[in-house]
Protein backbone atom coordinates (compact mmCIF):
# COMPACT_ATOMS: atom_id res chain seq x y z
CA UNK A 1 0.00 0.00 0.00
CA UNK A 2 1.02 3.33 -0.84
CA UNK A 3 1.60 6.52 1.86
CA UNK A 4 -1.00 8.84 1.63
CA UNK A 5 0.48 11.91 0.01
CA UNK A 6 1.60 14.96 2.88
CA UNK A 7 0.22 18.49 2.64
CA UNK A 8 1.83 20.95 4.73
CA UNK A 9 -0.76 23.55 5.78
CA UNK A 10 1.90 26.78 7.47
CA UNK A 11 0.06 29.93 9.64
CA UNK A 12 2.07 33.25 10.29
CA UNK A 13 2.44 35.63 12.77
CA UNK A 14 -0.40 36.19 15.03
CA UNK A 15 -2.79 33.24 13.90
CA UNK A 16 -2.21 31.35 17.03
CA UNK A 17 -4.39 34.08 18.66
CA UNK A 18 -7.67 33.42 16.21
CA UNK A 19 -10.39 33.07 18.03
CA UNK A 20 -9.69 35.82 20.70
CA UNK A 21 -8.28 38.18 17.86
CA UNK A 22 -9.82 40.73 16.30
CA UNK A 23 -13.33 38.23 16.22
CA UNK A 24 -15.42 40.83 13.94
CA UNK A 25 -12.51 40.16 11.25
CA UNK A 26 -11.11 36.98 11.71
CA UNK A 27 -14.60 34.69 13.47
CA UNK A 28 -14.39 32.96 16.49
CA UNK A 29 -13.24 29.86 15.29
CA UNK A 30 -9.38 28.98 17.11
CA UNK A 31 -6.16 27.73 15.00
CA UNK A 32 -6.73 24.47 16.86
CA UNK A 33 -9.99 24.10 15.66
CA UNK A 34 -8.94 24.90 12.01
CA UNK A 35 -6.11 22.47 12.05
CA UNK A 36 -8.49 19.74 12.85
CA UNK A 37 -11.31 20.55 10.45
CA UNK A 38 -8.23 20.40 8.01
CA UNK A 39 -6.87 17.23 9.33
CA UNK A 40 -10.27 15.22 8.98
CA UNK A 41 -10.92 16.74 5.75
CA UNK A 42 -7.57 15.53 4.36
CA UNK A 43 -7.26 12.12 5.94
CA UNK A 44 -11.29 11.92 3.96
CA UNK A 45 -10.02 12.28 1.20
CA UNK A 46 -6.81 9.97 1.76
CA UNK A 47 -3.95 12.62 2.49
CA UNK A 48 -2.08 13.60 5.94
CA UNK A 49 -2.01 17.06 6.81
CA UNK A 50 0.85 18.66 8.93
CA UNK A 51 -0.23 22.56 10.34
CA UNK A 52 2.43 24.63 11.52
CA UNK A 53 2.15 28.18 12.93
CA UNK A 54 4.90 30.34 13.76
CA UNK A 55 5.11 33.70 15.20
CA UNK A 56 8.31 34.10 13.32
CA UNK A 57 9.73 34.69 9.72
CA UNK A 58 12.86 32.56 9.69
CA UNK A 59 11.10 29.86 11.28
CA UNK A 60 8.63 29.66 8.33
CA UNK A 61 10.89 29.67 5.98
CA UNK A 62 13.29 27.35 7.71
CA UNK A 63 10.21 24.99 7.76
CA UNK A 64 9.50 26.17 4.16
CA UNK A 65 13.25 24.28 3.29
CA UNK A 66 12.44 21.16 5.10
CA UNK A 67 9.31 20.64 2.65
CA UNK A 68 11.34 18.97 0.11
CA UNK A 69 13.22 16.46 2.20
CA UNK A 70 9.91 15.74 4.09
CA UNK A 71 8.77 14.79 0.41
CA UNK A 72 5.33 17.34 0.79
CA UNK A 73 3.50 17.17 -2.24
CA UNK A 74 1.35 20.43 -1.32
CA UNK A 75 0.98 23.43 0.69
CA UNK A 76 -1.57 25.64 2.00
CA UNK A 77 -0.21 29.07 3.45
CA UNK A 78 -1.73 31.95 5.19
CA UNK A 79 1.53 34.10 5.50
CA UNK A 80 -0.71 36.71 7.51
CA UNK A 81 0.51 39.81 7.70
CA UNK A 82 4.01 38.33 6.03
CA UNK A 83 1.90 38.24 2.76
CA UNK A 84 2.36 42.06 2.58
CA UNK A 85 5.66 42.08 3.53
CA UNK A 86 8.24 39.46 3.23
CA UNK A 87 10.47 38.87 0.07
CA UNK A 88 12.66 36.39 1.86
CA UNK A 89 9.13 33.66 2.80
CA UNK A 90 8.45 34.27 -1.05
CA UNK A 91 11.55 33.25 -2.20
CA UNK A 92 11.88 30.21 0.45
CA UNK A 93 8.39 29.29 -1.65
CA UNK A 94 10.01 29.79 -4.44
CA UNK A 95 13.21 28.16 -3.90
CA UNK A 96 11.26 24.36 -2.89
CA UNK A 97 9.04 24.61 -6.39
CA UNK A 98 5.94 22.79 -4.16
CA UNK A 99 2.33 23.63 -5.76
CA UNK A 100 0.49 25.93 -2.94
CA UNK A 101 -2.28 27.24 -2.30
CA UNK A 102 -2.62 31.28 -0.19
CA UNK A 103 -5.46 31.70 1.98
CA UNK A 104 -6.64 34.45 4.18
CA UNK A 105 -9.48 34.34 6.59
CA UNK A 106 -10.42 37.42 5.16
CA UNK A 107 -11.21 39.46 2.54
CA UNK A 108 -7.84 41.22 2.09
CA UNK A 109 -9.07 43.50 -0.80
CA UNK A 110 -11.88 45.32 1.22
CA UNK A 111 -9.66 45.51 4.24
CA UNK A 112 -6.59 48.38 4.26
CA UNK A 113 -5.33 49.33 0.74
CA UNK A 114 -1.96 47.53 2.44
CA UNK A 115 -3.20 44.55 2.17
CA UNK A 116 -4.35 44.36 -1.50
CA UNK A 117 -0.75 43.30 -2.58
CA UNK A 118 0.84 39.95 -1.85
CA UNK A 119 4.19 38.74 -2.14
CA UNK A 120 2.88 35.29 -2.35
CA UNK A 121 -0.11 35.33 -5.07
CA UNK A 122 1.84 35.20 -8.25
CA UNK A 123 3.24 32.10 -7.34
CA UNK A 124 0.18 30.52 -5.99
CA UNK A 125 -1.99 28.17 -8.14
CA UNK A 126 -4.97 29.92 -6.36
CA UNK A 127 -5.82 32.52 -3.82
CA UNK A 128 -8.90 32.15 -1.56
CA UNK A 129 -9.90 34.99 0.69
CA UNK A 130 -12.80 35.49 2.68
CA UNK A 131 -14.22 32.49 3.04
CA UNK A 132 -12.90 32.09 6.65
CA UNK A 133 -11.55 28.87 8.23
CA UNK A 134 -13.89 27.19 4.88
CA UNK A 135 -11.02 28.53 2.77
CA UNK A 136 -8.55 26.14 4.21
CA UNK A 137 -10.96 23.29 3.50
CA UNK A 138 -11.57 24.31 -0.16
CA UNK A 139 -7.68 24.66 -0.19
CA UNK A 140 -7.64 20.85 0.48
CA UNK A 141 -9.84 19.43 -1.57
CA UNK A 142 -7.99 21.14 -4.32
CA UNK A 143 -4.97 19.85 -3.26
CA UNK A 144 -6.63 16.66 -3.43
CA UNK A 145 -7.39 17.06 -6.93
CA UNK A 146 -4.36 19.25 -7.93
CA UNK A 147 -1.74 16.23 -6.45
CA UNK A 148 -0.63 13.75 -9.46
CA UNK A 149 -1.72 10.16 -9.00
CA UNK A 150 -3.98 11.30 -6.32
CA UNK A 151 -7.49 10.25 -6.72
CA UNK A 152 -9.12 11.51 -3.13
C1 LIG B 1 -4.85 37.46 7.05
C2 LIG B 1 -4.93 38.86 6.44
C3 LIG B 1 -3.65 39.64 6.70
O1 LIG B 1 -3.74 40.94 6.11
C4 LIG B 1 -3.44 39.80 8.18
O2 LIG B 1 -2.20 40.47 8.43
C5 LIG B 1 -3.51 38.52 8.92
C6 LIG B 1 -4.50 37.52 8.53
C7 LIG B 1 -6.19 36.69 6.93
O3 LIG B 1 -6.16 35.48 7.13
O4 LIG B 1 -7.23 37.29 6.66
O5 LIG B 1 -2.82 38.32 9.92
O6 LIG B 1 -3.86 36.73 6.36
Amino acid sequence: MSLSPLIWVLHGPNLNRLGAREPEIYGATTLEQINQMVASRAKALGMDADCFQSNHEGALIERVHQATSASVKFMVINPAGLTHTSVALRDAMASVAIPFVEVHLSNVHRREPFRHHSYFSDLAEAVICGLGPQGYLAAIEFAAQRIPQHRG
